[in-house]
């Protein structure tokens, strides 16, 4: 059961997006701020569906559409959308980001432009750069589509940093309203081989002259922030996993303003 939502059945198949802590938190700020979502909404990444699925539960959302890169997540989607009674209000689509793939996909979305209400997003962390690419692109893209008056939901954990959230304000439209929901402190589990390999990515960004990132120092669990560089230090030394929170923020779009 999530918030006042009924529950959702979400099925995983060999080779889909496993839904982990940061799928866990973006359903949570879903179900606790059914409000701010209403009419047309856009899932980017949807992978297995959970998020676009428990949107089209809420009474006042009317359809959403769902993007991946993955077509087995796209189709696993749509099953999943059937067997919680949503399909008559979800589309899913593979696509590299708002770039559907098929000519029936490319149809669907144009209809949407400046017809969206709310986006919703769970991305990936890019490689090779600072792992924060796909954030922008969820906004930058997202300009077409939404209405005058729109919101955008998008995990973003604790590490990434305020001042990486500050800039995405940069984009055109967009005012920062907040952080909707979070976990407390919960190890960054370098069990998990793509957290892992975030850090190391994280800590390589660093050095190369980026913005720091913000870990919650183990030691003394959370009261003070450590950098990529000294969390993998740490980790390598001891094992012990660097602190993160995994976390949902808003940012209101309003069509016209500079941003
Ligand atoms: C972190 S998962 C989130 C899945 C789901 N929304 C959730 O919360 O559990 C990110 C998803 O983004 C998809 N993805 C990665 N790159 C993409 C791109 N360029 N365009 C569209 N989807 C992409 C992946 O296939 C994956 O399903």
């Amino acid at each position: 059961m999530i918030g006042t939502l009924a529950p959702v059945t979400i099925r995983q198949r060999a080779g889909t997006y496993a839904l982990t802590p940061a799928s866990g938190v973006s359903l949570t700020a879903i179900a606790e701020h059914q409000a701010l979502l209403r009419g047309s909404g856009i899932d980017w990444g949807c992978g297995t569906g959970c998020l676009a699925i428990v949107a089209a539960k809420i009474s006042a959302v009317e359809a959403v559409v769902g993007l991946d890169s993955s077509e087995l997540d796209v189709r696993v989607a749509a099953e999943n959308a059937a067997v919680n009674g949503v399909d008559g209000k979800t589309t899913f689509l593979h696509a590299d980001s708002y770039h559907p793939n098929t000519r029936q996909g490319r149809e669907a979305l144009v209809m949407l432009r400046g017809k969206v209400d709310f986006v919703l997003a769970n991305p990936p962390a890019s490689r090779g750069d600072d792992g924060f690419s796909f954030r922008r692109e969820v906004l930058t893209g997202a300009r077409e589509f939404l209405k005058g008056e729109a919101v955008v939901l998008v995990q973003i954990s604790i590490q990434y940093s305020q001042k990486r959230i500050d800039l995405l304000t940069q984009i055109p439209g967009f005012r920062y309203a907040g952080c909707l929901a979070t976990t407390p402190w919960v190890p960054f589990d370098q069990d998990r081989s793509d957290l892992r390999q975030h850090l190391v990515d994280y800590a390589a960004e660093e050095w190369r002259g980026g913005l720091d990132y913000t870990f919650g120092d183990p030691r003394n669990c959370g009261r003070t922030f450590i950098d990529a560089r000294t969390a993998l230090d740490l980790f390598r030394q001891t094992g012990m996993s660097p602190l993160s929170q995994w976390q949902v923020h808003l940012f209101r779009y309003e069509r016209g303003s500079s941003g």
